[in-house]
């Protein structure tokens, strides 16, 4: 129980590797807010965080939106009395497509919206209260799509690498108030969001052609992965929990890859 008596947000905990952060985070003993912008899946992890005898409150959020963040933030500290960590996790991919010339604008301001302008806003609305107790950690999660500078989906890519700079940037700044901040760059998950990547790939692709959704993504684990298997949402889970205990209580301004080998640095 490495998280007892904590309180924790999940930001897009609804689903995928937010719902296996949220559920990691409650078997360790945290209360968890799941603020996500479909609200009936975060009803739906609520009741799963419930089952295993914590407390949750899911709520419609739109982390885009300053007043959403700030009304998420308050409501949490009124329904679960105090905030211990927050996991920025919320973000989508842009529309896959190279070269980069074929983006358009919208993309690039929608990309950074959800994958980036995100964080600053809810570590912003946070850091104030964080500094005021002298604790708190951040853990957000980025991809390494930014390491990499993976071309699939050059927003996405970017947006998640100013992401990692965002993290390190914000944990000098909270550092002298003890409190920590890092990103985990998850490798190849097949959640919703890697099955509408497969899905576009087969249908433009030739060389993926006939393939189906899951058989796109497990040729990218083997082509990609030294390991040779894709992540889990618990594999991430386990190391948001990690980062928010206090065996981690050196550890800030860090970029850890949770992705069977794929960046080494
Ligand atoms: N799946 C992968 O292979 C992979 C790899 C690296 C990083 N990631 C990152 O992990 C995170 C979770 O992705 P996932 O794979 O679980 O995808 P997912 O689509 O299953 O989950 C994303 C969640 O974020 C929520 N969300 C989206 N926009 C939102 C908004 N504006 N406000 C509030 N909530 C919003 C969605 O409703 C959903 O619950 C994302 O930041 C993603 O970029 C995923």
């Amino acid at each position: 129980m490495r998280l007892a008596g904590k309180v924790a947000i999940v930001t897009g905990g609804g689903s995928g590797i937010g719902r296996g952060i949220t559920l990691a985070m409650a078997r360790e003993g945290a209360d968890v807010a799941i603020p996500d912008i479909q609200v009936l899946n975060a009803e739906k992890v609520a009741d799963e965080v419930k089952a295993l005898g914590r407390r949750a409150v899911a709520m419609k959020t739109d982390v885009t939106s300053a007043a959403d963040v700030k009304g998420m933030v308050d409501r949490t500290r009124d329904a679960l009395g105090r905030i211990d960590i927050l996991v920025n996790n919320a973000g989508a991919a842009s529309a896959p497509g190279m070269p980069f010339t074929n983006n358009t604008e919208e993309d690039w301001d929608r990309t950074f919206a959800v994958n980036t302008k995100s964080v600053f806003l809810t570590s912003r609305a946070i850091a104030p209260y964080f500094i005021e107790r002298r604790a708190g950690r951040i853990v957000n999660i980025a991809s390494i799509a930014g390491p990499i500078s993976a071309l699939t989906m050059p927003p996405y890519s970017v947006a998640k690498m100013g992401v990692i700079t965002f993290t390190r940037v914000v944990a000098k700044e909270l550092a002298p108030y003890g409190v920590t901040v890092n990103a985990i760059c998850p490798g190849v998950l097949y959640t919703a969001f890697w099955e509408k990547l497969a899905a576009h790939i087969a249908a433009t692709n030739p060389a993926f052609a006939g393939m189906t959704p899951r058989q796109v993504f497990e040729k990218r684990v083997s082509d990609l992965v030294p390991m040779k298997r894709e992540q889990t949402p618990e594999d991430i889970g386990w190391t948001a929990v990690f980062l928010a205990s206090d065996e981690a209580r050196n550890i800030t301004g860090q970029a850890l890859n949770v992705d069977g080998g794929v960046v080494m640095q």
